[in-house]
């Protein structure tokens, strides 16, 4: 397939969807919170979603049966919301992406309901850092493994496990598209970045061992040892320099 070179018209496309995406998921952000059912947060989304006229590209993908992905504590990606409760002290990962004139951004955050503990704070804020880490990384001219190297040198620097299963990807005319990003990886090596390139990177990280399993609902990814885990994710284009963060609020 190959990596797939937006236009600038294009990337405007996607930073029109990038932004209602980031919007939608501030919305979201605000209303996790003890005693909400996951289930309410996908309905909040299908709502906010029709507000802006764009589509979940996560509904039917591969047969996923919801819009949103919501998940918490152990639980890394690919949570089906449900009748499940938030508890107090939890952390609740939101991922969702959007389709708005044919083209699709895709965007996660991790955020606390209540108060949490050291350790998840901590978590949740290195995986942020690890996010900007390969974002500031994914210059124009430097290689994917630059980017991957990143991503990884900050989590173990933090002394968090690396999800080796899961990857970023490019993302636009399609959820997924070349190249794969792992966020682990050897700087220098890997395909030169070029101006046009669109990406989702998202580091995937854990308090303890970075192995990961599939519950029997077939989607929902869940740490082996149940140790909690946190994912931020943006798109993000190659410009001249620095990447532009499409999925922001602007
Ligand atoms: N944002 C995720 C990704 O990057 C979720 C897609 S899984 C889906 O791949 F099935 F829900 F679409
Ligand atoms: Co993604």
């Amino acid at each position: 397939m190959g990596i797939i070179i937006k236009s600038p018209e294009e990337i405007g496309i996607m930073r029109q969807g990038g932004r209602i995406l980031a919007s939608i998921l501030k919305r979201l952000s605000e209303e996790v919170r003890p005693g909400v059912r996951t289930r309410e947060l996908d309905e909040i989304g299908v709502q906010e979603m029709k507000k802006y006229d764009v589509k979940s590209p996560f509904k039917g993908y591969r047969g996923y049966p919801a819009n949103i992905c919501v998940s918490i504590q152990d639980e890394l990606v690919h949570g089906i919301p449900g009748e499940r409760v938030i508890n107090k002290g939890e952390v609740v990962t939101l991922d969702a992406g959007v389709i708005y004139r044919g083209f699709m951004v895709d965007a996660a955050v991790t955020v606390a309901a209540g108060e949490i503990t050291a350790e998840a704070r901590s978590l949740v804020e290195a995986t942020r850092e690890a996010l900007e880490a390969g974002i500031k990384a994914a210059r124009s001219g430097a290689r994917l493994g630059d980017v991957s190297s990143a991503i990884q040198v900050y989590a173990e620097s933090r002394g968090l496990g690396v999800v080796r299963e899961y990857s970023g990807h490019g993302v636009g005319r399609e959820l997924h598209e070349d190249p794969q990003i792992p966020n682990f990886g050897v700087a220098g090596r890997g395909p030169v970045l070029r101006r046009g390139m669109t990406l989702a990177l998202e580091p995937m990280l854990t308090a303890g061992d970075w192995r990961t399993r599939v519950l029997d609902n077939m989607w929902t990814v869940v740490t082996q040892d149940g140790s909690l885990c946190a994912h931020f994710e943006h798109t993000i284009a190659i410009g001249d320099n620095e990447a532009e963060v499409l999925t922001s609020l602007g």
